[in-house]
C-alpha cells in the first residue's frame, strides 16, 4: 500500500510552483499523489514528477476533496479566494502569498525559528515573505542569546521574486540596452536592466513605505515579537535569482563579531562565509539553487552601542519560498 499524503501545488507552472515541485521531490520521501493546479491557460499541460506525467488542472473547475496538503503559490488574489475553500474541503493549506499572513488565527512560520506556533493552526498556515525569511533565519539565533532592539535593513532583491515574466523582461531589456535598441516596457514601473528600483509592491502614503517594507516590519513583529524596531528599504536589482540584505542590528548586550560568528556557525541552515581579507563572502550567484542562508561581512558597528553589521544572502525561490513551505510540511508531519 502507498503511504504518504496527497499533496498539491496551486500555481504549479509559476516560478515558485516549479521550485516547489523540485523541493518536494528532494525532501519528501513518500508522496501518495501530487495534484497540480494553475489557470485555464495551463490546464492540460503535462509536468513530469518522479518519472510520471501529471496533467495540470484548471483551479477554477477543481476542488480540494481528498487532498491532504496544498501549497499555494499563485498570487494573493488566488489565495484570498481559494485558500478558505481548500480548508473548508478538508485540506491543510501552506500559503506562500501575503493573503493571510497577518491573520491572528494563521500561524506565520519559519521552521528554524518558530515551528512550535504551527500547533495552533486551523487548517491554514502562512509562509512569510522571502526577505523576512532569510533575515530571520540569520537573526533569530542571535536574538535568542542577546535580544535585538532594532534592525536597519536594505535589500537587494532579484527579479525572480516577481515571477517568470520578470525573469524574461530582465533578459530582454539587458539585450536591448547592450544593442542600443528601444527598451521594452513591462512588469516594473521602470526598466530593470542595468538599473535599481527602490520600490517593491504598492505604496502606502500614510507610512511612506512600499508594502514589501511593511511586510518585513509586520512579519518580524509577528514571528520574533513586537518590541523589535525594524527599519527596511527594499530594492529590486538586476539579478535573476537570490536576494541579498545588508543588515544592521542593535543588541541589548555587547556582542563581538567573533561571538556572532560562533552563534551563527551552529545555527540550523545558516552557513557563515566570512573571510573578507580573502574576498570570502556570499553573493547571489553563489547562493542560487541552495537551501541555506549565507552570512558574511559580520563586523562591529561602533557608531552605536552594541551594534553589528552583516550581509545575508539566500535563494529567494528556494529558501525564501519553496524550501520554507516544504520544511513546514515535513516538520509538521514529524511533530
Ligand atoms: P498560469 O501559468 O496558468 O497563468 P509566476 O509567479 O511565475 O508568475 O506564476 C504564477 C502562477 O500562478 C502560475 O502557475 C499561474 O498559472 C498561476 N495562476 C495565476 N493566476 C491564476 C488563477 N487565477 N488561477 C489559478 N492559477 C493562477
Amino acid at each position: 500500500m502507498m503511504s504518504g499524503h496527497v499533496l498539491s501545488i496551486v500555481g504549479a507552472t509559476g516560478a515558485v510552483g516549479l521550485k516547489l515541485l523540485k523541493v518536494i521531490d528532494e525532501r519528501v520521501k513518500e508522496v501518495k499523489q501530487l495534484r497540480l493546479f494553475a489557470s485555464s491557460k495551463s490546464a492540460g499541460q503535462k509536468i513530469v514528477f518522479r518519472g510520471k506525467e501529471i496533467e495540470v488542472e484548471d483551479l477554477e473547475k477543481s476542488n480540494f476533496k481528498g487532498i491532504d496538503y496544498a501549497f499555494f503559490s499563485a498570487g494573493t488574489e488566488v489565495s484570498l479566494k481559494y485558500c478558505p475553500k481548500a480548508v473548508k474541503e478538508g485540506c491543510i493549506v501552506i500559503d506562500n502569498t501575503n493573503a493571510h499572513r497577518m491573520r491572528e488565527d494563521v500561524p506565520l512560520i519559519v521552521p528554524e525559528v518558530n515551528m512550535e506556533a504551527v500547533k495552533s493552526h486551523k487548517g491554514l498556515i502562512a509562509n512569510p515573505n522571502c526577505s523576512t525569511i532569510q533575515m530571520l533565519v540569520a537573526l533569530a539565533p542571535i536574538h535568542r542569546v542577546n535580544p535585538i532592539k532594532r534592525i536597519v535593513v536594505s535589500t537587494y532583491q532579484s527579479v525572480s521574486g516577481t515571477g517568470l515574466e520578470a525573469i524574461e523582461i530582465l533578459k530582454k531589456q539587458s539585450k536591448e540596452i547592450l544593442n542600443n535598441e528601444e527598451i521594452t516596457k513591462g512588469v516594473y514601473p521602470h526598466p530593470i536592466g542595468f538599473d535599481l528600483i527602490p520600490q517593491i509592491d504598492v505604496y502606502n502614503s500614510e507610512t511612506g513605505m512600499y508594502r514589501e517594507e511593511e511586510k518585513m516590519v509586520n512579519e518580524t513583529h509577528k514571528i520574533l515579537g513586537a518590541s523589535i524596531k525594524v527599519c527596511p528599504t527594499t530594492v529590486r536589482v538586476p539579478v535573476f535569482f537570490a536576494h541579498s540584505e545588508s543588515i544592521n542590528i542593535e543588541l541589548t548586550n555587547p556582542m563581538s563579531a567573533e561571538e556572532a560568528r560562533e552563534v551563527l556557525s551552529h545555527a540550523e541552515d545558516v552557513v557563515v562565509m566570512d573571510d573578507p581579507a580573502n574576498s570570502i563572502y556570499p553573493t547571489p550567484l553563489f547562493a542560487q539553487d541552495k537551501d541555506e542562508v549565507f552570512v558574511g561581512r559580520i563586523r562591529k558597528d561602533s557608531t552605536i552601542e552594541n551594534g553589528l553589521n552583516m550581509w545575508v544572502v539566500a535563494d529567494n525561490l528556494r529558501r525564501g519560498a519553496a524550501t520554507n513551505a516544504v520544511k513546514i510540511y515535513t516538520k509538521m508531519v514529524e511533530l
